[in-house]
């Protein structure tokens, strides 16, 4: 089935990737193009942008790339403005900006504290408080934002501000359905799993040792006996993009092979 998101017009936040291979996000940003949606891609790396971009033109898609740092305000305001300058509006929000870091209260830097709960949470905030108002005045739409399971789970080493930063966007995501339902807006939690994807190559391979050690223990972590990838983290964002959840708001959809459901 295709044309699933004809006629939107879509942000998609961190639609580059950290490394090769396909994050969440540049996937996410593929298939929303793929279903017929305009893609206002964005990322604060203009080279993994303009890759995100090339495949989407490469495969027919509409896409603009754009770069910004989705924690400033002022860079927010201004994305959302060019999007709707662009394409003349603002259908579905995909926030899906977020770092990760190994650590706990006593080896986290304040600093890098900060830097957690601005990229992953406030980011949000600021895209909310710039791009709802022009998807109201379409009459309805979707926001999308990437949680974890983290925000409930141990994920097996310590991540304290990235578990405090996902704890924070679920209950931000409630909060925003309840206060847009009436408006039409939706707006869904995503609680990936264990994915294999660049992101934890780059930010979790230390808490294991080594890359291949990592894989190993992760994949035997999840009850299916592999991660996850950024194709099952699209899909789920595709469900919640379309017209097909026209009634689901709130939730936190999570897409984790059942790996919540263990006792340990
Ligand atoms: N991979 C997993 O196992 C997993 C599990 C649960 C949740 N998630 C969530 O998925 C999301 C990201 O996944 P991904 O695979 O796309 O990651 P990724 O790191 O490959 O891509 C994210 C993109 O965001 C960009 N970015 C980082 N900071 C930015 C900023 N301040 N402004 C704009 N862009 C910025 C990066 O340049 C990168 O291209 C995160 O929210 C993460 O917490 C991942």
């Amino acid at each position: 089935m295709a044309g699933r998101l004809d006629g939107k017009v879509a942000i998609v936040t961190g639609a580059g990737s950290i490394g090769p291979g396909w994050g969440n996000g540049k996937a996410t940003a593929v298939l929303f193009a793929r279903e017929g949606a305009k893609v206002f891609a964005v990322d604060i790396n203009g080279e993994a942008v303009a890759e995100t971009k090339a495949i989407i033109d490469g495969e027919g898609g509409d896409c603009l790339s754009h770069v910004a740092d989705v924690s400033d305000d002022r860079a927010v305001s201004a994305l959302v403005d060019t999007c709707v300058e662009a394409y003349g509006g603002v259908d579905i929000l995909h926030n899906n900006v977020g770092l990760v870091e190994v650590g706990g209260p006593e080896t986290l830097s304040e600093a890098a504290w900060d830097r957690m709960l601005a990229v992953n949470v406030k980011s949000m905030y600021l895209t909310c408080r710039y791009a709802l108002p022009h998807i109201v005045a379409r009459g309805g739409g979707s926001v999308i934002n990437l949680s974890s399971i983290a925000a409930t789970h141990s994920l097996g080493y310590p991540c304290a501000s990235y578990a405090a930063s996902k704890g924070a966007i679920t209950a931000f995501t409630r909060n925003v359905a309840l206060e847009y339902a009436a408006k039409k807006v939706r707006c869904n939690a995503i609680l990936p799993g264990l994915m294999d994807t660049p992101l934890i190559r780059a930010s979790v391979t230390g808490a294991y040792g080594a890359v291949e050690a990592m894989i190993e223990r992760r994949n035997a972590q999840c009850p299916m006996g592999f991660m996850g990838n950024a194709w099952d983290t699209a899909n789920a964002a595709l469900f919640l993009a379309s017209d097909e959840s026209r009634y689901v708001t709130g939730i936190e959809l999570v897409v984790d092979g059942g790996i919540t459901l263990k006792v340990s």
